[in-house]
């Protein structure tokens, strides 16, 4: 049977976010089978977050995230790495200089480049492409208050995160990854000015991603190409880099099955369209393993089935879609 990389082949790389514990899992044949038969690439999708890999500082704990760059270079994957800065998923002792005053500053300015350039060195030349800052805009475009990063280090940390991470590794091509960004909105803009600004400055910046988590009846869709298309007019590279399309009130009919199937092929097609679309990475690629199952926050109650696969690894509608997608656009 053909697959999603022989379909797309030449023209995107396809990929998904894996977890280590799943992919080393001997009982699980299915899930390694899939990503060696289907994908060019994988993203880790917890184990290079700080928590899993900074446990405490100066401990740098590579195990988990090593499954998936071992396995991506035994199989001829390209390894996303995900995500050097983020407000979420950090652990205690990061938090703990969440306070104000110059001297702290400076401290948590220099933890953050020490792990920057730590994890990324240790990467060096494994590890293709780096989400390298994640998230750093609220819902309405303003710079997040809510990340410690912005509150306590203010603007700079961005650029200065990717002037880091750059000299790391200099062949690594380095992202800005962002959600709620795939239709024109104060938030897009907001986001393009910041890129710009960091263009004009030249920093280190390869690519914008634009993360794609989807809500089945309320897609946002039919901007995503234009929106790619200006990043890429500033001389950047963009990638889908987290689609997946939630069904609210699973179990799903056949016909939200159908709309989902709808709604990969758009992305698809809007990523296809875009010449410097790079890749197309799904947030996990079965319902059995993916964060939209038995979420325990209550806002996704109710939620799921996102994927491309069913808990049992058959192919769902939208694996058919996207597979004919890319074999005909
Ligand atoms: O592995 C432990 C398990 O041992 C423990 O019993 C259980 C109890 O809570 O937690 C498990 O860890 C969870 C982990 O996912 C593995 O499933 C964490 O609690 C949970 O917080 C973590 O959630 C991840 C989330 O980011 C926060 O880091 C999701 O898997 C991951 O899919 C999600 O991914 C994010 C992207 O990084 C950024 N964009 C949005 C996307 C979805 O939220």
């Amino acid at each position: 049977a053909l697959h999603l990389k022989q379909a797309a082949q030449g023209k995107v790389r396809i990929g998904s976010a894996v977890r280590a514990s799943v992919l080393a899992n001997a009982a699980e044949p299915a899930y390694a089978q899939f990503v060696r038969d289907e994908l060019d690439s994988v993203t880790t999708e917890n184990e290079l977050k700080w928590d899993a890999v900074e446990p405490a500082q100066g401990t740098f704990t590579y195990g988990a995230a090593d499954t998936i760059v071992d396995f991506g270079q035994a199989n001829q994957l390209d390894v996303r790495g995900h995500t050097l800065v983020w407000h979420n998923a950090l652990p205690d002792w990061v938090k703990a200089y969440d306070v104000p005053g110059e001297a702290n500053r400076l401290a948590l300015n220099a933890i953050l480049e020490q792990h920057i350039r730590t994890v990324v060195g240790h990467y060096a030349g494994r590890v293709k492409v780096w989400d390298v800052v994640n998230e750093p805009l609220a819902d309405d475009g303003t710079r997040r208050s809510n990340s410690m990063w912005q509150r306590r280090l203010g603007d700079d940390y961005i650029a200065n995160s990717f002037r880091w991470a750059h000299e790391a590794d200099p062949g690594a091509k380095l992202y800005l990854n962002e959600y709620g960004i795939e239709m024109d909105s104060a938030k897009a803009r907001s986001l393009y000015e910041l890129v710009r600004g960091l263009r004009a400055l030249g920093v280190p910046i390869d690519g914008v991603g634009f993360q794609t988590h989807q809500m089945l009846g309320a897609e946002r869709l039919s901007g995503l190409s234009n929106v790619m298309r200006q990043f890429a007019d500033l001389g950047l590279d963009v990638a889908i880099t987290e689609l997946d399309v939630r069904i609210p009130g699973v179990p799903a009919t056949g016909e939200q099955l159908a709309q989902q199937a709808t709604a990969f092929a758009t992305a698809v097609k809007a990523c296809l369209s875009v010449p410097r679309c790079v890749s197309i990475t799904t947030w996990g690629f079965t319902d059995k393993y993916s964060w939209m199952t038995n979420n325990p926050d209550p806002k996704y109650a109710g939620w799921g089935e996102a994927t491309l696969l069913d808990a049992s690894y058959v192919k769902k509608p939208a694996y058919n879609a996207m597979l004919a997608t890319l074999a005909t656009t």
